[in-house]
């Protein structure tokens, strides 16, 4: 669907209904598909809190995720040029080193150098603060990639998705697709879900990954449907 509608892009860029939404797992798994189809991925997480300290540095799991699953070896740095430690919102958890749009426009200019498709995960929804004055929607303009839009599949998600989906055309930007990510073992009613929002986001329905216990990032990524 994505090359029908000539999508198929240099990279997208991955945001959720929600922070939790299932962003890293459907961006390993996007990476994992594009690699099956015989392309080089490299992965971006810019902003991250919640880190651990690694060799003296501050790391983050999701950033460590995509750095791993990328088809060339890539500098931490490059994947991940904002890592907090405090896990809070980026504009409070970054307060002394706030995140620079422009800064992380030259990593990733140089990351996408490095392979066919470059996938870029954000942090939180569309809306969550990433400094004093900038949140996700601003940095994706700047990046200006078609964003794939994952939406977690529980009570409440119809409205999340709606608000999303609008809101990232109100940013000027084209959602290439939605992910449903079934984060929650046991929703009732999941077919009458996905209908549902089916119907109300204007986008091709890239897959339904469904709940497992520990993730099976192969498996998951022969759901996909580009
Ligand atoms: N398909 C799935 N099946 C079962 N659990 C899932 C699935 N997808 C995600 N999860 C659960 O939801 C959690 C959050 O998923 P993930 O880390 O992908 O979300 P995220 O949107 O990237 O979160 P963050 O905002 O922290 O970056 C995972 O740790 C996992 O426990
Ligand atoms: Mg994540």
């Amino acid at each position: 669907m994505l090359q029908e509608r000539n999508f198929m892009e240099k990279g997208y860029f991955i945001t959720g209904t929600d922070t939790n939404a299932g962003k890293t797992w459907s961006t390993v798994a996007l990476m994992r598909y594009f690699k099956n189809q015989g392309k080089s991925v490299v992965g971006m997480k810019p902003v991250a809190s919640g880190c651990f300290i690694g060799q003296g540095l501050p790391k983050n799991l999701d950033a460590l995720l995509l750095q791993e699953n990328a088809s060339v070896k890539v500098d931490y740095g490059l994947v991940n040029p904002y890592a907090y430690p405090l896990p809070v919102s980026p504009h409070i958890a970054g307060m002394d080193n706030p995140v620079d749009i422009a800064t992380v426009l030259a990593k990733f200019e140089h990351l996408k150098a490095l392979a066919d498709v470059a996938l870029v995960e954000g942090v939180g929804g569309w809306y969550a603060p990433i400094n004093n004055h900038q949140d996700v929607s601003d940095l994706a303009v700047a990046m200006g990639l078609p964003v794939i839009l994952v939406v977690a599949v529980k009570l409440g998600c119809i409205n999340h998705a709606k608000l999303t989906f609008r809101a990232i055309q109100q940013s000027g930007l084209v959602c290439a697709g939605w992910i449903a990510a079934c984060t929650e073992p046991q929703l009732l009613c999941l077919d009458s879900n996905i209908k549902a929002l089916n119907a109300v986001l204007k986008a091709p329905l890239l897959a339904v990954l469904p709940y497992m216990e520990t993730a099976d990032f192969d498996f998951l990524s022969q759901q996909i449907k580009i």
